[in-house]
């Protein structure tokens, strides 16, 4: 059984077509890049997998993970609650909640298991604590537990948002975009902790990016999306530049580019807003 199946996706908004029958599967254990152009549909791809958008209705478009039906038809599936819950969702903007301490966020992972009366009342186990921390401990960040979430950097926040889908036993974690607001050295531990709970746990990685050096770097399999379809789909190794190249207009190649030539624009100012509003 494929962790994430996929077929003849079809989404339009406002009667624009932005998938155009896409079909994909992803292995148990797979870590995979999507990747392609601003507005190629990656987003609104994953969206789907999370259930939070829904096809084109009288499409035969379908949308599996882990063996249960997210959607069909264009609408939810009984059981996705139950199936949302196995998902993780790592975002850009890293969604934590400020004001709460680090290992309260990471509990947070834990609410769509445990009664709401409890969830309510803030009130965790010793045990859950106990499995936050580890999930802490697994993404290198166990002595910042009991620190404001607003105090960590932006690059230790992605890794707290990592340890709630780790709390949560996501099954499959799903990253929109995880480094596109980090520098450097912050893109390079986000993206070893997801190759590390990968490789350790089995857990499947989608993960999308801009940057294809990372992707090149710790993903083993590429899907690139070119205008609402699949443009490529294979080994990350057989992506030569040519390909690239058709795929973004003008890809240079790692190396030949002056020193900020890779640095897309970033859409979305919200990290930047809780930095000026918490200095480091
Ligand atoms: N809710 C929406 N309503 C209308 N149009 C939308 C909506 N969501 C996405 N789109 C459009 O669908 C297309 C694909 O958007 P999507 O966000 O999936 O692209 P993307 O590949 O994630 O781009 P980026 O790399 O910039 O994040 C774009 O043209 C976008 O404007
Ligand atoms: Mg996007």
């Amino acid at each position: 059984m494929p962790a994430i199946k996929i077929s003849d996706l079809q989404k339009s908004f406002n009667r624009v077509p932005v998938l155009k029958g896409v079909s994909i599967e992803v292995q148990k254990g797979e870590m995979v890049a999507l990747i392609g152009s601003s507005g190629s549909g990656k987003s609104t791809l994953m969206r789907h997998l999370s259930g939070l958008t829904f096809a084109n209705r009288n499409t035969a478009s379908q949308v599996e993970v882990l063996g249960r039906k997210v959607q069909q038809n264009g609408r939810p599936a009984k059981e996705l609650r139950t199936t949302r819950a196995r998902i993780g969702n790592v975002f850009q903007q890293f969604n934590l909640v400020n004001r709460l301490s680090v290992q309260t966020n990471v509990l947070i992972g834990a609410l769509s298991r445990i009664p709401t009366y409890r969830s309510l009342l803030g009130w965790f186990t010793r045990e859950e604590k106990l499995k936050a921390l580890q999930a802490l401990e697994l993404v290198g960040l166990r002595q910042h537990a009991l620190k404001r979430a607003s105090d960590l950097s932006g690059g230790q926040q992605q890794r707290v948002a990592i340890a709630r889908a780790l709390m949560q036993e996501a099954e499959v974690i799903l990253a929109d975009e995880p480094i596109a607001s980090l520098d450097p050295e912050s893109s390079r531990q986000v993206m070893e902790t997801l190759q590390r709970i990968n490789q350790e746990m089995g857990i499947t990685v989608v993960v999308t990016l801009h940057q294809v050096e990372y992707a090149q770097k710790y993903c083993s399999r590429a899907i690139a999306l070119k205008e609402g379809e699949i443009y490529f789909d294979g080994p990350i190794e057989t992506l030569d530049s040519a390909l690239l190249t058709d795929l973004y207009g003008t890809y240079i190649p790692e190396g030949t580019q002056g020193s900020e030539a890779n640095e897309l624009p970033q859409q979305h100012s919200e990290f930047d807003l809780n930095r000026e509003l918490n200095p480091v």
